[in-house]
């Protein structure tokens, strides 16, 4: 087995030289491949993930087929939320419910602490198979404070965030409580993933971009902090990924992480130029592009290559790979990178 720090994409997170550029894409398992939309004829999508021979074949499906420089553990950033007591729920249609959310004082002290070993060992379990199958190196991941918490206060998806903003605004030892909760989770359940032999991890702060800089500060800063330094010691790179964040990239890098994840909204230059050339970075094509004829998905992926200029540079798109995208124009990314020659 190689040592982990070989693989191009650990190499790319520490910022070190590569042969080729690495890439890999949020949500590369899942229902825009038809083995996977034929498993879950027989099982829900929480059966998959919490049967850690099924998670396991679904995280591997994706990797031969395109050819990625690294696997993400088939998982999903809300199941601490069913140990905490919240209930957890996927309805066709409608995405992920939440049955008891979490919006007053009493809710808050209300939730239970997680084992996350008893309770959530069934992710370290699908860790421990995927490694013995794969010589690219495995990602774990949770959802970040604000994301968690905010499905929490609101009980699933949401336009507006109001409900979970109220809390902030109105009830802030409210808010600082469970948030304060919610990393404590997030820290022992992400070094259960390593522990288990996770090699990177990236938190997902995917609708963190629906605040300003300053509630982003204020609110949302010294917890996300919290997380990322409760992770140094494992010593795996991990990734600080959000959408909507290009106005305030510069405070989600203080927040933390070894490599910075972000959208489309901003091109890579000027990301690159105002993060600092040693930071690492990760992302950014339109998930929509894929879409696009091939000649235009090529003119794009050369584009954001050239801008982020080599070093440091993870291919990936902006977010997760949208439901009825074709599998050839994936597996047709992975080749332009990889077949991309720096100037
Ligand atoms: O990337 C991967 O391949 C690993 C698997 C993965 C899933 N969810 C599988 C999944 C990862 C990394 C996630 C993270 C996740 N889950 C996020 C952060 C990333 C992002 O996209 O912003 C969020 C916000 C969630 C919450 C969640 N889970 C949503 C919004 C949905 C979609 C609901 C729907 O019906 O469209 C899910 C369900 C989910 N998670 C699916 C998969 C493959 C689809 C479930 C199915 O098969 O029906």
């Amino acid at each position: 087995m190689e040592k982990s720090s070989e693989y191009r994409f650990i190499k790319a997170c520490r910022g070190e030289p590569v042969d080729k550029t690495p890439v890999w894409f949020m949500r590369q398992a899942g229902r825009y491949m038809k083995v996977y939309r034929d498993l879950k004829k027989k099982y829900t999508f929480l059966e998959l993930c919490k049967n850690p021979e099924l998670a396991c074949e679904v995280t591997l499906q994706p990797l031969d087929v395109l050819g990625v420089d690294a696997a993400i553990i088939f998982a999903d950033i809300l199941l601490p939320l069913e140990p905490m007591g919240t209930g957890l729920e996927f309805s066709a249609g409608d995405g992920p419910v939440i049955p008891r959310p979490v919006r007053d004082r009493k809710a808050v002290e209300k939730l239970m602490q997680v084992n996350v070993e008893e309770q959530l060992g069934f992710v370290a379990d699908a860790i421990r198979l995927v490694r013995k199958e794969i010589n690219i190196p495995l990602v774990g991941f949770a959802g970040a404070p604000f994301t968690l918490c905010s499905y929490m206060v609101e009980g699933g998806k949401s336009r507006d965030f109001a409900t979970t903003k109220m809390m902030m605004y109105e009830a802030t030892d409210v808010w600082e409580q469970l948030m304060d909760k919610v990393c404590t989770v997030l820290v022992d359940y992400l070094k259960m993933q390593v522990s288990a032999g996770a090699q990177a991890l990236q938190i997902f702060d995917s609708w963190v971009g629906c605040l300003g800089p300053s509630d982003y500060e204020k609110y949302i800063l010294p917890y996300s902090r919290r997380v990322y330094e409760g992770l140094k010691d494992t010593g795996v790179p991990v990734i600080n990924f959000s959408t909507g964040t290009s106005t305030m990239l510069d405070l989600v890098q203080k927040a933390g992480g070894d490599v910075l994840s972000f959208d489309w909204r901003i091109q890579m230059d000027s990301a690159r130029a105002l993060l600092g050339k040693d930071q690492p970075v990760q992302g950014n094509l339109d998930p929509v592009m894929l879409f696009a004829p091939l000649p235009v998905i090529r003119e794009r992926v050369h584009d954001i290559l050239k801008r982020a200029g080599g070093r440091g540079h993870i291919f990936n798109l902006g977010h997760g790979i949208l439901q009825h995208t074709p599998v050839e124009h994936v597996k047709a990314v992975v080749d332009m990178v990889h077949e991309y020659e720096h100037e």
